[in-house]
Formats: structure tokens, sequence, C-alpha cells
């Protein structure tokens, strides 16, 4: 791996030679100039076997987290040491390991130890494996305002690094992504890689995901189960939400209710997903979440010529669900570009439906999806093909800001900015002699 990086700074020095025309370009127009894809950045293992590698957090429940990661040695223990003070583990915690092969490959020690209860915003410092290097991770808010940074596709490409950066610079409590994660594709020394070059971010913050078409992995004759590398080593809290798969499952975060649906599983009427889906719903209760947030990876709203109609029929499926429910925006990733839709429900504005958006724009290695439909469509009211990311800036139970911002070189710029209420407080669509009268 090692040997790999002197070329790849090699091709990137020459890349910057290539995209030096178009800087000057871009400085000389008003016109934003699309810069071209990226290289693929191989994140290598620098430390020893039992060093943990990959470290990531995620939210378990109302006040413990999971830590993962992975050794490359099997002897190294799931232990989790963890206090508010830097070198002070006033705690600890023992949890579970798993392994998955693929094909000739077999996966390092996957550890998963659930650690809490914790405070809320507050900093812990932890260790994996009882050894080596100290991580430090935030927890999120019980209360307003909570900040998410939204990103799909993200892949890892120096594009992603970039999104990364920008994600990094500015503070945010929880990280969500709408699927596609690290474009391995059967590589699976891919995923390790990708493991490595996200650990500065999400060591630091909760990482909350839902899988993508990269994530299926399936191969003929060869490998018939999907999703083996992202269930090991993804595992988000999905028996806490009554889910019996990882590949769908709810959770609250202040006061948001924030649902992982899945767009590569069955999501048809019969299925356990929208059986699922429809008990979570009922569940929610806006007086303690007022916010009601959905992501899935296939949009279901879309004006790019790139995957068009993929996520019709899980619409036609589900989106009377959501339109009931009042859910009030739905992010998606699959399309490379950033496009923010006025709220819809059946093709059509509607008041009381979710705002789409489509931020699949973090940087992989397949390019931008330059290509929109022209004429546009009347629901979608800003789109653009650029890497970034977004944000959504709860404010209080009824203000959110949503902002994207665009990945411009070593900048972030915010290019789209707005300010969203949440339904929980619109009368209209509140009053049930109005969802009564809904046509499903
Ligand atoms: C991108 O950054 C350059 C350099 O800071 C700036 O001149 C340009 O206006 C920015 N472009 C956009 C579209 O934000
Ligand atoms: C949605 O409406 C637009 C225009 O009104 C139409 O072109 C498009 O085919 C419709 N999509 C579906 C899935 O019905
Ligand atoms: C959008 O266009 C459709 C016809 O394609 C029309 O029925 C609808 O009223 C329009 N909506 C707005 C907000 O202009
Ligand atoms: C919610 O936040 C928005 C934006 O800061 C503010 O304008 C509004 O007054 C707040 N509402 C309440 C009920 O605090
Ligand atoms: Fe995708």
């Amino acid at each position: 791996m090692e040997r790999i990086l002197p070329y790849v700074h090699v091709f990137l020095f020459s890349l910057f030679f290539i995209c030096f025309p178009q800087i000057l370009q871009l400085q000389a127009s008003l016109e934003y100039t699309r810069p071209p894809p990226r290289s693929i950045k191989i994140t290598p293992h620098l430390g020893s076997d039992s060093d943990p590698q990959q470290v990531h957090v995620s939210v378990v429940g109302r006040d413990h987290a999971r830590v993962s990661w992975i050794t490359d040695s099997k002897k190294a223990p799931s232990i989790v040491d963890y206090g508010k003070i830097s070198g002070k583990y006033e705690a600890s915690a023992t949890g579970e390991h798993e392994l998955y092969h693929y094909f000739f490959y077999s996966s390092g020690k996957i550890h998963h130890v659930k650690i809490g209860p914790l405070k809320p915003s507050t900093t812990y410092y932890y260790r994996c494996g009882g050894t080596g290097q100290e991580f430090s991770f935030k927890t999120p808010p019980t209360t307003f305002p909570i900040e998410f940074a939204i990103v799909g596709d993200l892949g890892q490409t120096e594009w992603t690094a970039s999104t990364l950066a920008h994600i990094g610079e500015a503070g945010y409590d929880v990280l969500l992504l709408p699927g596609d994660l690290s474009y391995a594709d059967t590589q699976q020394p891919l995923w390790d890689s990708f493991g490595r070059l996200v650990q500065p971010y999400a060591s630091r913050r909760p990482w909350m995901v839902t899988q993508g078409n990269h994530e299926v992995e399936t191969l003929p004759i060869f490998v018939h189960k999907a999703f083996k590398a992202y269930n090991a080593r993804w595992r988000m809290p999905f028996e806490e939400s009554g889910s019996s798969s990882n590949l769908y499952y709810s959770f609250n975060v202040a006061g948001v209710h924030i649902i992982m649906l899945g767009s590569y599983t069955d999501f048809d009427v019969a299925s356990d997903q929208y059986k699922w889906l429809q008990a979570d719903l009922a569940m929610v209760d806006r007086g303690r979440t007022p916010w009601l947030v959905v992501l899935l990876h296939a949009p279901w709203y879309n004006t790019n010529t790139a995957h068009e109609g993929e996520g019709e029929s899980m619409r036609k499926a589900m989106e009377g669900l959501l339109y009931q429910a009042r859910v009030d925006v739905v992010f998606a990733g699959h399309v490379h570009a950033y496009e923010r839709f006025t709220r819809v429900y059946n093709n059509d504005t509607n008041q009381c439906g979710p705002v789409y958006v489509t931020i699949g724009d973090g940087g992989n290695r397949e390019g931008l999806a330059l290509t929109f439909k022209d004429p546009s469509s009347n629901l979608s009211l800003f789109r653009e093909a650029s890497f970034g990311h977004g944000r959504l800036r709860v404010f209080n139970q009824t203000h959110a800001l949503w902002s994207w911002h665009r990945n411009n070189d070593t900048e972030s710029i915010v290019a789209d900015q707005v300010w969203l209420e949440s339904l929980s407080v619109s009368s209209v669509c509140m009053d049930p002699s109005t969802s009564a009268n809904d046509e499903l």
C-alpha cells in the first residue's frame, strides 16, 4: 500500500496543472466551472496489527454510543475505555466482534462496543482495545439547536477528502449519509481504506448511515449474500428501533426523529420494511420530536437524466406513509449532483408533503451527473452538478436552516440556503380533518 503513495502524489501534482487553466477561467467568469473527477485516494494503515484502525462512532438509543473499529490482529480485545478527561478512563465496556469472508478476502477483527450512559454535548476521550492512541468524540445535544452534516455517495477520492475537510472545518453534531460509502465495489481492501480515510471525522462525531447500490456487493456464483461488508462494518442501531435489519432503522436525536430506509431491500406493502416503517411512524410523537426526517438512496424526485425513474417503485409503495405522517424532509443520494425540490406529494406541489433533497455529491470516482432535463420541473427549485455537502441546522421546534455547501477547491461556498418550517406546527397539515381528506 505505502508504495502506491508516491505515485498518487505524482499524479495529483500533474492533475494540478491540468486543473490550472480552469482555475484561471473560473476567476475570469462568474459562471462556476465544474471540476473534473479526481483520483482515488488510498489511505494506508501505518500502525501495528493490534492497533485500532477505521474507528467510527454511532448513536445508540437515548444516551449510548457504539464504537466500531478493526484490528488486523485477531487477538485484540473488544474493549473501550472512556472518560471525560483525557488519559483518565473512568469507565470501560466490553463488546463483541465479527469477521467476514468475501471470495479470497478475510476481514480483520471488526469490533463493536456499546458505551454509556453518556452525558449530552460532552466530549469523551476513549481508547480501543485497552491500548494505543486516544480518540475523542462529542455526544450530540438532547435539546435544540442541533446541526447535521449530510452527504451521500462519498467514495474515496481527492474530492472526497476535500468534502470531508469542509465538513470538519465547521462544527456539526451528527453526520447523516444516504448511501454509497466506499465504492469498494467488491474490492474489499477499499472498504478498509475508506474506513481509514473517514476515521478522523467518524471517530469524533456520530456517523449514521444507510445503504446504497454500491453496498450490495453480490457476485454471481461466488457471493450470494448481499451487504456482507456493509453490515459487518457499519452496524447501525436497528434493534433499538424494532427493526430486524441493519438496512432500515430509526433513531431520535435532540427533537428530531430520523428514519433510514433501504432502497435495495424489499419495500412493498407486504415487506418487513414497509410494516416496520408503518409501525415506526405510528409511534412518532411530534411533541417530543417535532422534526421528522427520512433518508434513502435512490431519489423519488429527480430531474437529472442519471438514474431517472429508479426510485419510482419505492415512491409508489411508501410515499403515502411519509405524506400521512407529515415528514418534513427526505434526503436521497445516488444522483451525483445537488437538487432541492419544493414540498411535494404525488408528483405535485403539496404544502403538507416533504421537501425532497438530492445530496449525492460527496465526491466519488464516478464523477458528477452533469445532465439535467430541460425544461426542468416546476417542482425543482435548485439544481446543480457540483461536489459538496449539506447542513441542516435545526434551531428549534419550528425552524431549521438548510444549506448546500459547494466545494470550490480549497474553499466551501454556501450556494443554496433556505429556511424550513416544521409541518408539526402547521395547523392546516396537522388538522385531523385535513388528514382524513388526504387523497392516497
Ligand atoms: C471559487 O473560489 C474562487 C477563489 O476564491 C472565487 O474567485 C470564485 O468566485 C469562487 N466561485 C464560486 C462559484 O463560488
Ligand atoms: C411528474 O410530472 C411531470 C410533469 O408534470 C411528468 O413529466 C412526469 O412524468 C411525472 N412523473 C411521474 C412519475 O408521474
Ligand atoms: C406545476 O406544473 C403543473 C403542470 O405541469 C401544474 O399542474 C402545477 O400547478 C404547477 N405548479 C406550480 C407551483 O406552478
Ligand atoms: C425559532 O428559531 C427561529 C430562527 O432563529 C426564530 O426566528 C424563531 O423565533 C424561533 N421560534 C421560537 C418559538 O423560538
Ligand atoms: Fe448510488
